[in-house]
């Protein structure tokens, strides 16, 4: 079987967090690894860096850069992030390439052509001051529906209803702050009316998709399709491809899932075969499947296959098991917000595989999800270090000195292991069936199970006691128990490839097919040194309520010894999980430091940057919800609250404080 996976392509305006990871691309990651390695389908997983529309250009001019620096920057930093935390692409593009515009553009011609795309006079906001117009996220105003504040553009994140910038009340401009006008212009409409009756036919047969996804997808159709504009008046995007559109370029939602297209188009021809793309976008027995989060589900189920079914040189997807949200601290991850954990911050201090566990058990496959850092210590002790990683370890220490590290004969199985095998081959049936239908969470489990089930076993039949009295039957036990690990291994390797790769060295297997799991034995073989796959994650430690107040006097000397100097914050953000920890990076002057502070309840992350602070540096560095902290701020304390001690002239950072 032939499968197309792709990915959301992610904004190039900024870092992946957790809430990415486990929304789209560690489910589209597993089901990968399950299809390509397990089942040996002949999947590929598509994706690549979203490299137009606002999110992008609104991010560069912030920085004052362009946005091909912005788009670069991200682009290298997101795929270094992927191939970090073990996320495998067949291939990652970017949209902002040739090869994409180019497909774009023929794309938008082509239904253009078919009478699909259809210009229209209108008026839209434009800012005086800035000189230009204002599309989506450049305006803000009052949401016509729900009348909050802050509506963007293009959306209100209260209601979530999707708007039309010129239907905002009160609207600002972005940029200046300033009212806009409204001035004449034309854009091109997709006319997905004319689609409506196809979709619905062709997503009633979707009966097998998500509950979510469907009815939401449904829900669109019934309140009845409009057309949609799909051009900007802007300079950063795909240019629309028609002399009379000078200065407008496709909307980033039209060009982006063109970018599936156009990255695979570009892993052929990388790879020497130019044409082999159509293998997989032209051929009606390939199964394409979208990993998403469910904010994506509009696009990819009602206008992606509308503009699919206009165009009608490729195929359709076959499924959308778009996830939910990961919270925490109970509302959504969020990089606008800054309520995030990034997976770079994470990937620095611990292992891939700790945080590919952790959050393959609370997938959002239904419902949203919550992460506690708490909850994930408890999961990779308990599960990988105390349940799978001890048996692993026992099994290997034993067989390296009763046997040499040579796995035994088994003899004829006992009940208990027949028991043992068949349970084996329950697991891997169930396993296939969760895997198949993104049941994800389920299948870890029913590995995780297997694993306690072995555990039994050897408990049950006690090796250490049979070998005093027969080799053979304490060999036995080695043989079966090394039959379930080398099956476990096979069932954990979507979930944490790095470990099972790790022991597949150790087992001297390297192969992955599932159907290992029908003779799992690997009697004779001669394994390599135990090496410990899984260490329990240090307790963290607790943030100090409040700081002792000391009544004793300290000599001048003693607190000469404090180096306490002035410092600029850099940047900030919240510490996820908690409700007052902020990480700030300081300048010092000659350094930067990274700082813990529980001040997170009284101060925004926003208004912190650029705020010049008291910092002990010399304090001893300690580990603060596994951030290293390596000074101290000073704050006065009023009613419990701190107040920050800020100098009362602008003096450098590094000043010394004395
Ligand atoms: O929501 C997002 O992050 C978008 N960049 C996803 C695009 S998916 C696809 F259509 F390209
Ligand atoms: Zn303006």
């Amino acid at each position: 079987m032939r499968i197309l996976i792709t990915s959301a392509l992610p904004y190039a305006n900024g870092s992946v967090h957790l809430g990415h990871l486990a929304g789209c691309y560690l489910p589209a990651d597993i089901y990968f690894k399950f299809k390509k390695y397990l089942l040996k389908e002949d999947a590929i997983h598509i994706c690549g860096t979203d490299e137009h529309g606002v999110p992008i250009t609104i991010e560069a001019e912030k920085r004052k850069i362009s946005p091909s620096e912005l788009v670069k920057q991200y682009h290298d930093e997101i795929k270094d992030t992927f191939e970090k935390i073990g996320v495998e692409f067949t291939h990652f593009s970017g949209t902002a390439r040739p090869i994409h515009h180019r497909l774009a553009q023929e794309f938008f011609l082509n239904i253009y052509n078919k009478g699909y795309i259809k210009k229209k006079e209108e008026q839209t906001l434009y800012c005086e001051s800035c000189k230009r117009f204002l599309p989506d996220r450049y305006v803000e105003g009052e949401c016509p529906h729900c009348g909050s504040p802050g509506a963007k553009g293009d959306q209100c994140e209260i209601c979530g209803r999707w708007l039309d910038p010129a239907s905002l009340l009160s609207p600002r401009c972005k940029i200046c702050g300033g009212t806009p006008i409204k001035k004449d212009t034309f854009h091109y409409y997709f006319l997905l009316p004319d689609l409506e009756k196809k979709l619905y036919d062709w997503l009633s047969k979707k009966d097998y998709w998500k509950p979510n996804v469907l009815n939401y997808a449904l829900s669109w159709i019934k309140e009845g399709l409009r057309a949609r504009s799909i051009t900007r008046d802007m300079e950063w995007g795909v240019p629309v491809p028609l002399e009379e559109a000078k200065g407008k370029v496709l909307y980033v939602w039209f060009d982006a899932p063109i970018g599936y297209i156009s990255s695979t188009k570009e892993w052929a021809e990388k790879i020497g075969k130019p044409d082999l793309w159509k293998e997989y976008w032209m051929n009606e027995k390939v199964k394409m499947v979208h990993f998403i989060g469910k904010d994506n589900i509009v696009f990819h189920a009602i206008i992606w296959p509308a503009m699919l079914m206009a165009d009608g040189n490729y195929i359709l997807p076959d499924n959308i098991p778009a996830n939910e949200y990961l919270n925490m601290g109970g509302g959504k991850m969020s990089t606008s917000r800054g309520v995030a954990m990034w997976v770079r911050d994470y990937i620095d201090k611990y292992h891939p595989d700790y945080l590919r566990f952790g959050l393959s058990l609370i997938l959002p496959e239904t419902k949203d999800s919550e992460f506690s850092y708490d909850e994930w210590i408890q999961n990779v002790n308990n599960y990988l270090a105390n349940n799978f990683g001890n048996l692993v370890q026992r099994i290997i220490t034993f067989l390296q000195k009763h046997f040499s590290g040579r796995v035994p004969d088994r003899k004829d199985p006992t009940e208990l292991e027949n028991r043992l095998l068949e349970t084996i081959k329950q697991t891997k049936r169930n396993y296939v069936e969760f895997m198949n239908n993104f049941k994800f969470r389920d299948a870890l489990k029913s590995a995780i199970n297997l694993s306690s089930e072995a555990n039994r076993y050897i408990d049950f039949a006690k090796p250490w006691d049979k070998i005093k009295k027969s080799r053979e039957n304490a060999g036995s036990v080695l043989s079966y128990s090394i039959a379930v690990i080398n099956s476990l291994r096979v069932l954990f390797y979507p979930f944490i490839p790095f470990s099972c790769k790790k022991l597949g060295k150790i087992l001297k297997q390297d192969d992955l097919d599932i159907n290992i799991l029908d003779n799992p034995f690997i009697d004779g073989t001669q394994i390599e040194k135990p090496e410990i796959l899984f260490r329990k994650i240090e307790e963290v430690e607790v943030m100090e309520k409040q700081r002792q107040e000391k009544k004793q006097f300290v000599s001048f000397k003693e607190f000469s010894k404090m180096d306490l100097r002035v410092g600029e914050i850099k940047s900030a953000e919240k510490v996820p999980g908690t409700d007052k920890l902020v990480k700030i990076f300081v300048n010092m002057g000659n350094s930067e430091k990274t700082i813990v502070a529980g001040i997170g309840d009284v101060y925004e992350v926003s208004e912190l940057i650029g705020k010049k602070i008291v910092v002990i540096l010399n304090l001893e560095p300690r580990k603060i919800k596994g951030i290293l902290s390596e000074g101290m701020l000073l704050a006065a304390e009023v009613d419990g609250k701190p107040v920050l001690l800020v100098p009362e002239q602008d003096v450098p950072p590094g000043s010394i404080v004395k």
